[in-house]
């Protein structure tokens, strides 16, 4: 449920995202709005999780860079303004990413402070004992299933991982396929 694509990602300069603000956002409550670049920012009992989104507008060499690298690996034409920033403290619960079905997700930085863990289907009873484990590294690239059952259990909540992420509206399976093809020419 997980597909390592690529190893060689070169990450931007950091204190660039890293220095932005973080503001706060219960789901159902009105959405903060701003004109700056901000961390969008989810609170769970064990660490938080947030998001910027949209960096082909504040960085849109970086932004060319990585559909560039997406596209020279996986043969997907991404567009830029679908590459957005994880930044995540802690762990994160098992959950299901309702407004995606599969992700492309690269290692930053600390990114492998943490295993991720995720299921082979939508059930939250089967994912207590069926799971596949792994650590993202810094500069891999991976295709996610998001659609099953997963979670991210930190190490230290010392260190704080930041990560390239990408909505993908298309299965799995069948990008899985696409990509596999791709690398093997056929
Ligand atoms: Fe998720």
């Amino acid at each position: 449920m997980i597909l390592e694509f690529a190893r060689n990602f070169k990450a931007p300069e950091l204190e660039r995202i890293a220095n932005l603000p973080l503001k706060f956002h219960s789901y159902g409550k009105p959405l903060p709005i701003s004109p700056d670049p901000f961390w969008i920012t989810y609170y769970s009992n064990r660490g938080s999780i947030s998001f910027l989104r949209d960096c082909s507008t504040f960085m849109p060499e970086f932004a060319e860079y990585t559909t560039e690298f997406i596209r020279e690996h996986t043969g997907l034409i991404i567009e830029e303004d679908k590459i957005n920033f994880i930044r995540t403290v802690g762990s994160y619960r098992p959950h299901i990413d309702t407004s995606r079905s599969s992700a492309i997700n690269i290692g930053l930085s600390g990114a492998d402070n943490g295993i991720t863990r995720i299921g082979f289907s939508d059930s939250y009873d089967d994912f207590v004992t069926k799971y596949e484990e792994y650590r993202i590294q810094d500069g891999s690239a991976y295709l996610v299933n998001t659609s099953n059952v997963h979670e991210v259990e930190a190490d230290t909540k010392k260190t704080v991982r930041y990560l390239v992420t990408v909505a993908v509206h298309e299965e799995f399976k069948s990008l899985e396929t696409k990509i596999r093809e791709f690398a093997n020419g056929t």
